[in-house]
């Protein structure tokens, strides 16, 4: 019985297949990310010429220690590929991300990428969004109390992320919200009363911004992609 580790890496391995020499790759974050950070270091330890753009500080200090040479993205405003884990999947390939916290600066990358690959263990395919994960909601420290009100007015169960006792910091300095909504049934019309929300940074709701989504399922990788070119959206 393959754990859920093996399940991540053999999607994160499938993911390998998209990468070709000379590109610039959005670097994910999270433990599935992670594995396919190792396989790119791999590749360029065999010579491949690459270049990544990390979304985290922890993963620009993983790329760093495997030997994977980074580009700042002040630089540029478009990567080749990125390829990052997810928490929720629902049918039409539209996500939640955001647990691992690096929300803002995944969704930047992912919708600066020509190509957005998600990769996941078949656990995070869910008949829709919303019914394990909550809904990660970056906001600025001075605004969170108006912002959890505001989440709360639109249904939602509100708790501000903790980390060691404290309230957690993004690589951003700002806090997480978790909003848990009873129903998502529009994704798309929350995701805009979410963003609308003066305060909020960001939040975890990826909607027709992957490509293609790589499932490990232990007994192979289920490819699932978007028909016609994704609309970026938030
Ligand atoms: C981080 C994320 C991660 O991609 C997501 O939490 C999945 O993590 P993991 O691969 O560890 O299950 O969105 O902000």
């Amino acid at each position: 019985m393959p754990s859920t580790g093996d399940l991540k890496r053999e999607a994160a391995e499938a993911a390998l297949g998209y990468v070709k020499p000379g590109m610039v790759l959005g670097l994910g974050t999270g433990s599935t990310a992670r594995l396919f950070l190792e396989g790119v270091a791999r590749l360029v330890a065999g010579g491949m010429d690459l270049k990544g753009v990390p979304t985290s500080l922890a993963t620009a200090g993983a790329a760093k220690d495997l030997g994977v040479p980074l580009t700042s993205f002040e630089e540029r405003a478009s990567v080749d590929l990125a390829v990052d884990g997810a928490d929720e999947v629902d049918p039409k390939l539209d996500l939640i991300k955001g647990l691992g916290g690096a929300l803002f600066r995944e969704k930047i990358v992912a919708a600066a990428a020509q190509q957005f690959v998600v990769i996941v263990d078949e656990s995070k395919l869910v008949p829709r969004l919303g019914v394990r994960a909550p809904v990660p909601v970056e906001v600025h420290p001075f605004g969170w109390r108006f912002a959890a009100k505001s989440l709360e007015s639109l249904g939602a169960t509100v708790d501000l992320r903790r980390a060691s006792g404290e309230a957690f910091r993004t690589d951003n300095g700002n806090h997480i919200l978790d909003a848990r909504f009873p129903s998502l049934a529009s994704a798309e019309r929350l995701a805009g009363q979410i963003a609308a929300i003066p305060g909020v940074v960001g939040h975890g709701l990826f909607l027709k911004m992957a490509s293609t989504v790589l499932v490990g399922t232990g007994k192979g990788v289920r490819t699932l992609r978007r028909p016609g070119k994704p609309r970026r959206k938030s």
